[in-house]
């Protein structure tokens, strides 16, 4: 089955729903348009809506029998970048866009809850969540914390994200661990100050941070399974503001990435070590803080095959990549991940118009794309909710 026909006939609809929230951009959190444009529009489709999760986030429920439940995620918010395209529906914040497609994401989920409530082609509950913050500051941890999946059960849960440079009509997709979790880390030594002339009555905080960060390297070529992928990358070393002052304390910082939870704590673990062992070879003192900010997007096996046959069922089987290489960058879909059984996906945004980059400000959601994206948030609802025939 291609695009679902009747997604087809209101795509003009769609892509002014999406235009709409182009032109009108909200960073993380502060997504009060956008959250009243949601809801209004599910509400008018005749879904249950629920606001305030996670602040700015808002769920829309669909029921039809008693079936088991899925929930759809779609991402609400933009980036702070002035726009570039000079398009009628550029955006009019100033220093605001959406620069990676979010508004793109919410039509498509939009699109799929209009046809879902009209057709009602299923059998049990639909949630349709509409996630807000997800570019770096918590959007998907902030509805968890809010109860989502305990309030909202989910057997499973999909998401999606555009891929410029692919074209439109193509998914890709992986089983197992597709895109890096991400932590950052601060390490405070804490020495004694002295004159620099005389070292013997101070402890140096700057030669400990020099033997940390050489130490550190150890971290990933000793400890970490050569087979796994990590990255731990030392990007600032600030201390002392004198050319005879040796100073009282030294800071580093920098990023870790890994494709496995497990390997994020091995290189926590080992830091602390390290830090803890370097600062007292030279009587100093080390304070780790370290923060997993994104925690690896690792698909469901089956669940990952289920999304790959769907999509194959909407483009055809040739136009599905079930085995993309890994992404360096990070998602917070990931988190819901960890609590329920899903997959995530990404779609063509075009290698003509869809060519520039996310989060570049010449970027713009491919409205080509928009039938499907619905068409395959809607159809995992129907394969994986079906509706028994009346007379079986
Ligand atoms: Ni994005």
């Amino acid at each position: 089955m291609p695009i679902l026909p009747r997604v087809a006939a209101f795509h003009d609809e769609m892509t002014a729903w999406r235009r709409d929230l182009h032109a009108h951009p909200e960073l993380g959190f502060e997504e009060h348009r956008t959250s009243d444009f949601v809801a209004r529009k599910l509400a008018e489709f005749g879904c249950e809506v629920h606001r305030n999760i996670g602040k700015t986030g808002v769920v829309g429920v669909l029921q039809t029998g008693n079936g088991p439940s899925i929930g759809l995620r779609a991402d609400m918010d933009a980036l702070p970048i002035q726009e570039a395209n000079d398009l009628p529906y550029r955006s009019k914040h100033d220093g605001r866009m959406h620069a990676c497609g979010h508004d793109g994401h919410t039509a498509m989920l939009l699109g799929a809850a209009r046809y879902l409530a009209e057709t009602r082609n299923f059998d049990g509950t639909v949630h349709f969540i509409f996630q807000p913050a997800e570019e770096g500051i918590g959007g998907a941890q902030a509805m968890l914390a809010d109860g989502l999946f305990q309030r909202f059960p989910c057997a499973s849960v999909f998401g999606m994200h555009n891929t410029p440079g692919m074209p439109v009509g193509k998914f890709a997709i992986r089983p197992g661990a597709m895109m890096a979790g991400g932590a950052f880390f601060d390490v405070v030594i804490r020495g004694r100050g002295t004159h620099g002339a005389r070292p013997e009555a101070g402890i140096d905080p700057v030669l400990t941070a020099c033997h940390l960060v050489t130490a550190l390297q150890a971290i990933v070529s000793r400890n970490i399974s050569p087979s796994d992928t990590a990255v731990v990358s030392i990007t600032a070393i600030e201390a002392g503001e004198a050319y005879n002052v040796i100073p009282e304390t030294a800071v580093i910082r920098g990023t870790a990435r890994t494709f496995d939870s497990s390997t994020m704590k091995q290189i926590e673990d080992g830091m602390r070590r390290t830090a803890a062992g370097i600062a007292a070879a030279h009587g100093a003192k080390a304070e780790v803080d370290f923060r997993a900010l994104f925690a690896p997007l690792v698909n469901n096996a089956d669940e990952t095959q289920f999304m790959a046959d769907v999509a194959a069922g909407i483009a055809s089987e040739a136009d599905v990549d079930r085995n993309r290489s890994i992404i360096m960058a990070s998602e917070d879909f990931s988190f819901m991940l960890e609590a329920c059984p899903g997959a995530y996906i990404n779609l063509g945004n075009g290698d003509d118009a869809g060519r520039y980059p996310v989060h570049n400000p010449n970027y713009d959601f491919n409205d080509a794309a928009l039938p499907y994206g619905a068409s395959l948030y809607a159809r995992l609802v129907e394969k994986k909710l079906p509706r028994l025939a009346k007379d079986a």
